[in-house]
This record gives structure tokens, sequence and C-alpha cells, in this order.
């Protein structure tokens, strides 16, 4: 998709648990359009009079868009993020949609060490992730890779262990899994394109201004 001229910025936002609180801070810093829900048919949404348009996009997606230009800037959590490697840039932590990474195992499975793991099968949505974890403890792992309900893998005989997003514990706990490594933290990050950054730096240093400013009054009022 082509942007309309320098005028106006492009917001990719993800599908998912981290939509409502990125619209609700944009709208929060004046950027928000008619008919912008994530259930919402239409794809690219425009507040013309905002000169912004807000694209709709996969999780997985978001930093694709920004890497190539086709969204100015994005939110995305940091865990997809990093797993993508794109090559953007990170303008500023947002604060919200924290959770972790870990590696969890069935409780009735545990095994005494993390090497009693090697040449084991662990499924993960964040192959890259992982792979960088294991080898930074010397481990070497077969890794499988699952697009959701990653702890369906050791329930299944798929997996002996799985590398995933804990935010209340609740799908571990539920599913008889235990966390046995932390691997990273992560929050919602705001993102730009590196051409985009410097074309329409005024603009997006305002945008990221005014969002400081509204995070910074959220903590105050929390
Ligand atoms: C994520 C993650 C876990 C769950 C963790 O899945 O993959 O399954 O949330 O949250 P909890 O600790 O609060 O239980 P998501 O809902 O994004 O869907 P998915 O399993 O299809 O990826």
């Amino acid at each position: 998709m082509k942007n309309d001229g320098l005028d106006y910025l492009t917001i990719a936002l993800p599908k998912g648990k981290l939509f409502p609180l990125s619209t609700a801070l944009l709208a929060r810093v004046g950027l928000s359009a008619e008919g912008l829900e994530e259930k919402s048919r239409k794809l690219v949404i425009a507040n013309d009079a905002a000169k912004v348009k807000f694209i709709i996009s996969k999780t997985a997606d978001v930093p694709t868009y920004v890497e190539y230009g086709a969204a100015d800037i994005g939110i995305i959590g940091k865990d997809v993020l990093a797993e993508s490697g794109q090559d953007v840039y990170e303008l500023l932590d947002l604060g919200f949609g924290r959770c972790h990474l870990m590696m969890a195992v069935p409780r009735d499975k545990r095994r005494e060490k993390l090497s009693d793991y090697a040449h084991t099968r662990v499924a993960t949505k964040f192959p890259h992730i992982a792979e960088k974890f294991f080898n930074s403890q010397g481990i070497q792992m077969e890794y499988i890779k699952l697009n959701g309900s990653i702890e369906l893998g050791p329930i299944v005989g798929l997996s002996e262990s799985i590398v995933d997003i804990v935010e209340t514990g609740t799908t571990l706990r539920e599913n008889n899994l235990e966390e046995i490594a932390h691997i990273m933290d992560a929050t919602a990050r705001l993102i730009a394109n590196r051409v985009s950054f410097r074309l329409k730096f005024d603009r997006i240093h305002r945008l990221v201004t005014a969002i400081q400013a509204a995070l910074r009054e959220g903590k105050e009022e929390s």
C-alpha cells in the first residue's frame, strides 16, 4: 500500500490483546478514526481531518509493514518484534501488554536440570528467540513452530516442552504446565520505519512527546 504523500501518518495496529490498549492510548493523543475497531472488515481506516491512516494487521505482520514503509509507525509487543528480527526504530516502551517469555514443561514430567532437555522437542511461536536462549545455555533443541495454542504441544505428545508467553499464568495452570526458565520480559513498543522517521520527523517526534505525556499522566492517575 502506498502512503498518500508526506502529510498522512500511517499507523499499523495489531489485532488481539494490544488492540484496545493501543487505540485507547492513541485516542488520548488525538489520533482516532470512525470505525476503528478490531473486527472491522475494512482493514485501512482513515481520519482525513487528522491526516492519519490505521492499518489493522495480524500481530506478527506489524513489524513487516513498518520495516517496508507500508506503515510509518506501529505498535507491537517486544516479543513479536524480537522474534521478527525486522529492522525498525524502537521509539518508546509503552508499558502496557506486560508479559514474559518462558520455557514450561508438564508438571509431572519435570526433569532435574535444563540441560536434561537437550535434543528434545520444544513447541513455540518464537523459534528464533527460543534458539538464541538455548544456544546461550549451550543446549541444542529441536524446534517445532506452532501458530497458537502452544500449550497443546506437550499434552498431545508433540513436544516435551514449550516456549511461550505468560501473562496471568492461567493457561499454564489450566494445562498442568510449570515454568522452568525465564527468557525475556516484554511490553508493547512504538516502532517506526527508518525512512519515515527522517522524512516525518516533526510529526513523529510530536506524537512521541504527546504519548510520553499521556503515559506519565496515566501513571499519576493510577
Ligand atoms: C497467549 C499465550 C498463552 C496465553 C498466556 O496466547 O500464547 O497461550 O496467552 O496468557 P495467560 O498467562 O494470561 O494465561 P493468546 O491468547 O495470544 O493465543 P494463542 O494461544 O492462540 O497464541
